[in-house]
């Protein structure tokens, strides 16, 4: 009877903690749970990995809460992406190291994406933070596929990331009903060693990109490469003090009355592009000694 009522609720012991579960049992043809109340994540309170993933229905209001849980096999989404649940407040998971992906883009009211124990999101994670106050949480996070962070509020750190597979983008970008944030934010991303490609616009106060050595090594991402478009008066510039590989782009943009000074101390050869568009002055300090090219707008300093 009770090994009966286990396999029913789709609920395996492992060990005296660790619970198994299946997102969605009662359904042989899909892993993934449609829900649309937090009150059916409920019960998967006890569950420590969860085989599937959840579908967001539009109507779903409230938060995502699911704090015991330390590993999803699947992703949590929008139901067909296209089509966000207004009412989503927080997404919630204190002990969460591993998932697949989190698809949560255009929300207009997610104002707390807080995983503080992840470690790995092994394909993606799009989130979109839209009231002010917003904030995220990410501070475990070693290696992600790809991760979009949009309409961001506050500063932006992210201590632990090591590794980008493929794309990173952090931006205040306004998207449909929501006004464009503009106090300026600090983006800090002290240990990020590799990525494919990396993006960031706004109002950016400082960005700091101490340890960033490779960007598109493999040449995987055909728009591989850097591209910051600081609109922020206080924007200082970009240093690169690390940075000894680049295939695809160097773009900076930005309309900086103090100027932008970019700074790339150990960087010789290349056979990126370098851009730079600014209608403010320009100090570049480089040993660069080879280039693909050069493409300057804006008044040369240094
Ligand atoms: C949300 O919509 C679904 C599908 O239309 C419906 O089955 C469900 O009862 C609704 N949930 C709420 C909380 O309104
Ligand atoms: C979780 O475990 C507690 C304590 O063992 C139990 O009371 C509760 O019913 C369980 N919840 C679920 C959804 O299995
Ligand atoms: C989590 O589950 C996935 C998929 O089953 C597996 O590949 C991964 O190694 C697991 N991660 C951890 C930390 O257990
Ligand atoms: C955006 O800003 C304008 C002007 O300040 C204001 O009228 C409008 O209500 C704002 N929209 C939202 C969605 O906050
Ligand atoms: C930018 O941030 C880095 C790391 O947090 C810090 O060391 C540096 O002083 C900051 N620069 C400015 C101009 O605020
Ligand atoms: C730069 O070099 C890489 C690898 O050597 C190559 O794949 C890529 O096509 C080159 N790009 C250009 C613009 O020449």
């Amino acid at each position: 009877m009770i090994l009966l009522s286990a396999l029913l609720f789709g609920v395996f012991w492992i060990g005296t903690h660790a619970q198994e579960c299946e997102a969605n049992p009662s359904d042989e043809y899909s892993t993934t749970l449609t829900i649309s109340s937090p009150d059916q994540l409920r019960a998967f309170d006890n569950c420590t990995r969860i085989l599937g993933g959840f579908d967001i229905l539009n109507n779903f209001t409230g938060s995502f809460v699911l704090n015991s849980v330390t590993n999803i096999s699947g992703f949590i989404m929008f139901d067909s992406l296209r089509d966000p649940a207004h009412g989503l407040n927080a997404l919630e998971m204190a002990n969460l190291q591993w998932i697949m992906g989190v698809r949560l883009p255009d929300a207009t009211t997610l104002s707390r994406v807080q995983l503080p124990s992840l470690e790995v999101v092994s394909e993606d994670m799009k989130i979109a933070l839209a009231p002010e106050g917003s904030w995220f949480d990410l501070a475990a996070l070693k290696r992600v596929g790809s991760l979009s962070i949009r309409g961001l509020r506050a500063d932006a750190s992210l201590p632990s990331l090591e590794t980008v597979d493929s794309v990173l983008s952090i931006n205040s970008d306004p998207y449909y009903g929501v006004n464009v944030s503009s106090t300026p934010f600090n983006i800090d991303l002290p240990v990020l060693r590799e990525a494919g490609a990396l993006s960031f616009y706004g109002q950016i106060r400082n960005l700091s990109l101490p340890s960033l050595a490779v960007l598109n090594h493999d040449a995987s991402i055909t728009t591989g490469g850097l591209s910051v478009r600081a609109d922020s008066v206080e924007f200082p510039g970009v240093s690169l003090p690390s940075l000894v590989e680049v295939i695809g782009e160097l773009d900076f943009e930005g309309h900086i009355p103090r100027g932008i000074r970019i700074d790339l101390p150990d960087f010789e050869h290349t056979n990126a592009s370098i851009i730079i568009k600014t209608n403010s002055a320009v100090e570049i300090s480089s040993s660069l000694e080879n280039l693909g090219e050069l493409y300057i707008r804006g008044q040369l300093t240094a």
